[in-house]
């Protein structure tokens, strides 16, 4: 029995006969089940669309729209597709039952109805959603976890390289630069190789500065667009793909915190290895825009365009970025272009204290 209204599951009835609708109603809310029902196909999906339940009891003859249609379309649209649907079929109708099996149903109730055996089947349907749905909500946090975890990681690694191994090599340089000069006057053969000692200390310094700045971005220092104008310029040096950036007016980097920024830096940064790896791209488009209290950020290539089923079980880049988003109250999504490429969109609301920050700065 579930006792607060709250947490107790909704089940839809769709059914034409009257007698049927009532009768597995009162076994359901017997159950502690709430219950809704539906006379036909069209009113099914509506009271769908407004609220989804957890659960669909769902007859198959009805006129209009009927028990196959329905579970066709809950099944086909991805908002709906996890919702269990138990078909009810005839006793002895194995062909009503392949073809509900077929449009994606959970499982099958006879009539008559048996109340134990109509309780245990949807108590088992309700306990896997909650099992999916539990499992959903740890992926969700456990790749939230991971993506932290990298930029902590990140951070340590480049204070790490900066500390150790930075400052050695400048003492070291300090050192060579003494010897270099001492030895100008006493030792002209010291004297060259302390000067192919020093290019060398100064190539591992600029390789230090490198590593450093892959793992923590210093340009982020300067604000989101500089680091964004820096990164589509390295990106064009490694690539043949030309960039450009627009921010529209009235966006700032101020309308971000440091989080928010170091997040749209990421997904660009991914977003530009994805085009890399898989677009074939010649031009990558980059525009920055501030709609109703929203910071967007999109990216559109004009590649070979993105396909929702080529993200592999192995693909965890788009799910590392959706979830990281989602975090933020954001939204992200990835979708063909209108007539070619890829438009990755970031949307990501501007947290009122610096709406309210900003709107002093306008009105002083
Ligand atoms: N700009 C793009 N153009 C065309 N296809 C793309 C684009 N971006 C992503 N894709 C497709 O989406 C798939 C999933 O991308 P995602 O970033 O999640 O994983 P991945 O790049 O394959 O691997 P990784 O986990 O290393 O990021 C890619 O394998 C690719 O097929
Ligand atoms: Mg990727």
């Amino acid at each position: 029995m579930h006792s607060t209204t709250e947490s107790r599951p909704k089940i839809l009835i769709v059914d034409d006969n009257p007698q049927n609708r009532r009768l597995l109603e009162a076994l359901l809310r017997a159950e502690g089940y709430i219950t809704e029902t539906a006379e036909d196909g069209m009113e099914a999906m509506k009271t769908v669309a407004r609220h989804a339940p957890d659960l669909v009891l769902l007859d198959i003859n009805m006129p209009g729209m009927d028990g196959y249609e329905v579970a066709r379309s809950l099944k086909g649209a991805s908002e709906t597709a996890e919702i269990p649907i138990i078909m009810i079929t005839a006793d002895l109708d194995h062909g009503a039952r392949l073809a509900a099996l077929d449009v994606g149903v959970e499982d099958f109730l006879t009539k008559p109805f048996d109340r134990i055996e109509l309780g245990l089947r949807v108590r088992n349907l309700l306990r896997l959603k909650a099992a999916l749905q539990e499992s959903r909500r740890r992926l969700s946090q456990l790749l939230i976890h991971r993506e932290r975890a990298k930029e902590e990681e990140r951070k340590s690694i480049a204070l790490e390289v900066h500390d150790a191994l930075g400052q050695n090599l400048l003492a070291l340089r300090m050192d060579i630069t003494r010897l270099h000069e001492w030895a100008k006057e006493h030792e002209p053969r010291i004297h060259g190789e302390a000067k192919t000692m020093l290019e060398n200390v100064d190539a591992s310094l600029h390789s230090v500065k490198s590593i450093i700045n892959d793992l923590r971005p210093f340009q982020l220092e300067l604000g989101l667009h500089a680091a964004v104008e820096w990164q589509l310029k390295a990106f064009e040096r490694i690539t043949p793909v030309k960039c450009q950036l627009e921010v529209r007016p009235g966006v700032s980097d101020n309308d971000l915190d440091d989080g928010q920024v170091l997040l749209l830096f990421r997904i660009l940064q991914e977003s530009l290895s994805n085009i890399a790896r898989h677009a074939n791209a010649s031009r990558v488009d980059v525009e920055m825009v501030k709609e109703n209290g929203t910071y967007v950020m999109c990216i559109r290539d004009n590649g070979v365009g993105f396909q929702r089923n080529a993200i592999k079980a192995n693909s965890f880049g788009i799910l590392g970025m959706v979830e990281r988003v989602g975090a933020l109250k954001g939204v992200f999504a990835i979708e063909p272009g209108e007539s070619v490429g890829t438009v990755v969109t970031v949307s990501i609301p501007i947290s009122e204290s610096i709406q309210v920050a900003s709107s002093r700065m306008l009105t002083p």
